[in-house]
């Protein structure tokens, strides 16, 4: 029996929200006026923060061959897009690792595959010459934080669905929808809406399976749920749907992406998965 949308939205209302510390973080890097110190300041006065971003700086996904020792030096190098987007995975990481039974993801699961996709999300973009990497970081970081919600709902009916799935050939986005009333998508949706993040965040969210039904931000789009199946492919998955929820070939055409460019970003992640401090 579908669950009622108030249901889902009271659910959406109980979740945390974000850190006033990265709240404030985030709205100077929107400033460009914004003195370096300043900022590098305001992020050391919260040392959970401070700590994970110069973390993430250091990770090999950013290939600086010397280490990044202060805020300071992060922020002059990374720049204020990649700070706000850092910051944000630094204010969120608490509440992807979680264990969600439903989608069969133990309490690091959802943290690794979500932090996987942004950072591939992100190294799309670098290749395809799309100027919008952050926001890729950061919607690819994102996408599937419905699953926090709809995870109590598929527990409930898991079996079934897997079933269903078999003998109606449907996706398994297709089948939440069905079988819930609505699928994490869509939930990812009302969460980063009731975040106050901007439509072009909440449009990619909801469409991240079906990116070709994206009116707003359609190439975005297109990379995160690109990005979210080579995620898949290296064996970091969204859950028990990873293989469930098809490639559409829409989107390799609308990125203009052919096998051998799969091929060579395959390689290419291989090689950065080997650095065992990437999911710190
Ligand atoms: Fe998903
Ligand atoms: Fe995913």
């Amino acid at each position: 029996m579908p669950v009622k949308l108030e249901h889902v939205l009271k659910r959406v209302e109980t979740l945390p929200i974000l850190p006033t510390s990265a709240t404030r973080v985030m709205n100077l890097t929107k400033n460009s006026d914004t003195d370096v110190n300043a900022l590098a300041d305001l992020i050391g006065q919260d040392p959970a923060l401070a700590a994970s971003i110069l973390r993430q700086a250091n990770s090999a996904f950013y290939g600086y061959a010397r280490r990044i020792a202060s805020l300071a030096e992060a922020v002059v190098l990374l720049g204020f897009q990649t700070i706000h987007s850092l910051t944000l995975s630094a204010a969120v990481a608490p509440m992807l690792k979680t264990e969600l039974t439903g989608y069969s993801l133990d309490q690091e699961g959802l943290w690794k595959h979500s932090l996987l996709v942004g950072l591939i999300s992100r190294k799309l973009c670098r290749r395809l010459r799309l100027p919008i990497g952050e926001t890729a970081f950061t919607a690819g970081l994102l996408h599937d934080i419905g699953k926090l919600i709809l995870s109590i709902y598929v527990q409930e009916v898991g079996g079934y669905l897997l079933k269903k799935i078999e003998q109606q050939k449907l996706s398994y986005v297709e089948m939440e929808q069905k079988v819930i009333g609505f699928d994490h998508a869509t939930v990812g949706g009302f969460i980063i809406k009731h975040w106050n993040l901007p439509e072009p965040l909440v449009d990619t969210i909801t469409h991240h399976h079906y990116p070709e039904k994206s009116l707003v931000e359609p190439v975005l789009a297109a990379v995160i749920h690109v990005a979210n199946v080579l995620a898949n492919i290296l064996g970091v998955g969204g859950g028990i749907d990873s293989f469930l929820n098809p490639l559409r070939p829409e989107s390799l055409a609308l990125l203009k992406l052919k096998e051998e460019d799969i091929d060579l970003l395959l390689a290419d992640l291989g090689d950065l998965m080997s650095d065992p401090n990437i999911f710190d």
